[in-house]
């Protein structure tokens, strides 16, 4: 049995489905991630498992038992929010001891979980400070100690990390990840930065529209996307779309206008109807065209632009046909800033099973 599990929950705003039907079962000691872009209903979803808001149909369900009566504060479940929330007027230790106070602990049994928890988040020490004496991200961390220091079952984060600064951000994702595997308690973490996603997480459910598309693990999501929706947005993605032609056996052929046919393996996919290859950048060979290649799909085109981004560099280039496709090579073992310039002649291609066949 999941620890806990979100079944058929639907919540409605007037005529508008904000959860449409979720269901999910996450296991004790996952980390656990809604991804969705903004308004997919990712926090509505969290603030029904913290019990802030009721599902007007389906249930929520933690060990078993169903959560519908029970007020917030009577769950086993404490939030993060974005905002630190932390009361300004009270130091470190006053912050983190409140939720023991609303509990009645013992005094003595407080200072040690205070300590524990500030230790969890790497604040020991830090007691008597105040939250304006603290850098963003210490303030996010009282936040936490604050929401682990009653030993929830589960921690629900909505966007922790959003108001950090980049740098800032990604130190806290790698403290994140280690916090949770040392307290071992389920995150239930949202977010709608896919690489924040792809780094923190287990597991991921892809959310649109009120709906979740996919549940899978990061490396799953990425190379194998259900639908063009999650295909486009877990990283970049060429997504060609077009009639398919027809199978012969573990490949698929699709027509794709302005571009040509594309052959893609597909050991289930459809044989008839429209279709869609996502093609990942990192997966398309650029070469100087006439350099041989003995992959399947090949297709010349011109130098259309590109993006220096240090490490690697991504080419947008225009098909013959028309269609563009983006590019991405790796400039670490040439030490080359670029391979090509714009107007550059050059040569796509990428094996069948390079690409996946997408057909939601
Ligand atoms: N109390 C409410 N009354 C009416 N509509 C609401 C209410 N709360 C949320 N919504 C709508 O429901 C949809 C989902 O909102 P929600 O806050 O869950 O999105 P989100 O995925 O968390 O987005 P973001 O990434 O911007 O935080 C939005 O269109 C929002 O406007
Ligand atoms: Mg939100």
């Amino acid at each position: 049995m999941a620890l806990l599990e979100i079944a058929h929950a639907t919540r409605r705003f007037g005529d508008f489905v904000a959860v449409d039907g979720v269901s999910l079962a996450i296991e004790a000691g996952e980390f656990f991630t809604l991804l969705g872009p903004s308004g997919c209903g990712k926090t509505t979803l969290l603030r029904m498992i913290a019990g802030f808001d009721l599902p007007d149909a389906g249930r929520i369900l933690l060990n078993g038992e169903d959560l519908a009566d029970r007020p917030p504060e009577a769950r086993p479940l404490r939030t993060v929010f974005q905002s630190y929330a932390l009361f300004p007027h009270m130091t470190v230790q006053g912050n983190v001891a409140f939720p023991l106070k609303m509990a009645k602990t013992p005094a003595a049994e407080a200072a040690a979980k205070i300590e524990e928890a500030l230790a969890d988040v790497r604040l020991t020490g830090f007691n008597s400070r105040f939250p304006h004496e603290l850098s963003g991200g210490q303030r996010q961390r009282v936040a936490i100690a604050r929401a682990l220091v009653t030993h929830p079952t589960v921690l629900l984060l909505d966007e922790p990390l959003a108001a950090l600064d980049a740098k800032l951000r990604e130190e806290m994702q790698i403290e994140l990840i280690n916090m949770q595997k040392e307290v071992g308690i389920t995150f239930v973490y949202v977010t709608h930065d896919q690489t924040e996603a792809l780094a923190l997480s287990h597991r991921i459910a892809v959310m649109n529209r009120g709906k979740v598309e996919q549940v899978d693990a990061p490396d799953r999501l990425y190379g194998y996307p259900k639908t063009r929706f999650v295909a486009g947005f877990i990283g970049t993605c060429n997504l060609l779309v077009g009639p398919v032609l027809g199978r012969s056996g573990e490949t698929v052929t699709i027509a794709v206008p302005d571009l040509g046919p594309v052959q893609v393996h597909s050991v289930a996919g459809a044989e008839h109807g429209e279709g869609a290859v996502a093609v990942r950048p990192e997966k398309v060979r650029l070469a100087a065209q006439g350099t041989a290649s003995a992959h399947d799909n090949r297709f010349s085109g011109t130098i259309a632009g590109f993006l220096y981004q240090g490490d690697v560099t991504v080419y947008r280039v225009k098909a013959d046909q028309g269609h563009e496709i983006e590019a991405l090579l790796a400039n670490s073992s040439s030490g080359l800033a670029k391979f090509f310039e714009v107007g550059d002649r050059v040569e796509m291609s990428w094996p069948a099973d390079a690409g996946h066949h997408v057909e939601g």
